[in-house]
């Protein structure tokens, strides 16, 4: 008996070792594809500085985000019966978002390469697209292939295929990348670099829009890139509802019509540049203060925590916090953000842009707000503490009735200083999305095709704030001052 049971196990093995597909069969559906079912929403993750492909305009009063690789996104959505949420962020955090499961899939124009295949997966393609460099239009002629490069500072998007063409094809130029496509043309624009490695679709908006470029007659060798969506591996459900969409985009021929209304909003003019993007800088001077605002409220308290941490007598606690005021100040804010963003994500907790941004900025506040503190703390005349202990108090009592208020009331300047700090740095949390003021400028220059002027309206936003904020504090300090 026993053996017949082994013979058909052992068959069994074998064929299911025959028919591999069998086991891929019987796999019905993946978790992503799960994920999206129960919350009824697909997260879609790009980077709106890419007209046609996705971009900001304002569609019947209100800001949206729109382009071809929306309308995809769309028909994906609706074809999988739910509703699309859109995560904007730069293109070079596009796959680590989705790697760390913060987005559900990538469509931002992004091409297939080698590189990425060993990350991600991607869909069958729904574009070909061809691959131009963008001259100031008096260089026009001087640029015909390649080999005219060498020694030519050349500009390209960071992380992108572009980047790879000018560095691998543009033999001896020098290339800066950036993240963002407008500063690219602003450095061409003024003559910071010569050359931009661009998309088709894109470089000819930029042609369409401003009198001084041009797309040089230069070919790359590979020069065609294909364009697909990227998902996350081992997501065979997934990958197939996507291909499944976009078979039909292809049979029907709708990509055309999704690049039509594209161009159509890229290039609508009927309001003056003030008018249109106002709203854009007045909702991100609100996430900026909002960011500055909780930054230090939540700042002080980590600060101050720390602050007696360092001062208490127990060893533990005062390593604990040398060690965390000093990596914090010895390591860039940037770098904590993606810390804070991404790291939650890989421990599972699912924490919004912002949410993120002010945890990290309260964080990184903390250790500068607790060398505050303790300054304070420590610029209290050590008799104050004496004559409350021979008052009867004890050493917390002390430090909290009597050291404390003049401490705080010693360090005002110094907080206000960090106030305004903050909201400058603060500026850095765009890298994850969060949509203060430097985020909307992007959205600006990508949106209106001009590359300089919402850096100069923003500076002014920047510096009438933090004016602002320098002349409340001055008037605080001196009514403080008068009440001594
Ligand atoms: N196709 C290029 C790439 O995959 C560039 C895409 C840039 N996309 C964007 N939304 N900025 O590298």
């Amino acid at each position: 008996m026993k053996q017949k049971v082994k013979a058909c196990l052992t068959i069994l093995m074998l064929l299911a070792s025959i028919f591999p597909f069998v086991s891929v069969q019987a796999e019905e559906t993946d978790p992503i594809y799960e994920r999206i079912q129960q919350s009824g929403e697909l997260v879609v993750g790009l980077s709106a500085d890419y007209g046609p492909y996705e971009f900001h305009a304002e569609v019947d009063g209100k800001d949206k985000i729109v382009g071809f690789d929306v309308s995809i996104a769309e028909k994906i959505a609706k074809d999988m019966g739910v509703k699309l949420k859109i995560e904007e962020l730069g293109f070079d955090a596009l796959l680590g978002a989705l790697k760390t499961g913060k987005i559900d899939m990538v469509i931002s124009g992004m091409s297939i390469t080698e590189e990425r295949l060993k990350e991600v997966d991607f869909s069958d393609p729904y574009y070909i697209v061809k691959q131009k460099v963008l001259v100031r239009k008096d260089d026009a002629e001087k640029f015909k292939s390649t080999a005219d490069f060498n020694g030519i500072p050349v500009g390209a998007q960071k992380q992108t295929t572009q980047e790879d063409l000018a560095k691998n094809e543009m033999t001896g130029s020098e290339v800066t990348s950036l993240q963002k496509v407008p500063d690219l043309i602003n450095n061409l624009i003024n003559q910071k670099i010569d050359a931009v490695v661009l998309e088709e679709p894109i470089a000819e908006a930029y042609v369409q829009q401003s009198d001084n470029v041009a797309i040089a007659p230069v070919e790359f060798e590979q020069g065609e890139k294909v364009t697909a969506i990227a998902i996350s591996k081992n997501t065979p459900v997934l990958k197939q509802h996507v291909n499944e969409s976009i078979a039909e985009i292809n049979d029907q021929d709708l990509l055309d019509g999704y690049l039509k209304d594209a161009n159509k909003l890229m290039f609508q003019e009927d309001q003056t540049f003030f008018q249109k993007y106002l709203p854009y800088y007045l909702s991100g001077a609100k996430y900026t203060i909002l960011l500055a605002f909780v930054g230090v409220l939540f700042g002080m308290i980590v600060g101050s925590l720390l602050a007696l941490m360092k001062l208490s007598k127990n060893k533990l606690l005062r390593f604990l916090a040398i060690a965390y005021i000093e990596y914090v100040r010895g390591t860039p804010l940037l770098v904590q953000i993606f810390i804070v963003y991404f790291g939650t994500g890989v421990l599972g907790l699912d924490l919004s842009k912002l949410v993120a941004g002010c945890i990290a900025v309260s964080l990184n506040s903390g250790a500068y707000v607790a060398e505050i503190v303790r300054a304070g703390i420590n610029a209290v005349n050590k008799g104050q503490t004496e004559a409350a202990r021979s008052l009867g108090m004890n050493q917390k009592e002390a430090m909290r009735y009597i050291v404390f208020p003049q401490a705080i009331k010693n360090i005002l300047p110094a907080l206000g200083n960090e106030f305004v700090t903050i909201i400058k740095e603060s500026s850095v949390v765009s890298v994850i999305g969060v949509s203060e003021l430097i985020f909307q400028t992007g959205v600006v220059q990508g949106a209106s095709f001009k590359p300089f002027l919402p850096y100069v309206i923003v500076s002014l936003i920047y510096f009438v704030m933090t004016f602002c904020i320098s002349r409340l504090l001055g008037l605080a300090e001196r009514r403080l001052g008068v009440n001594d």
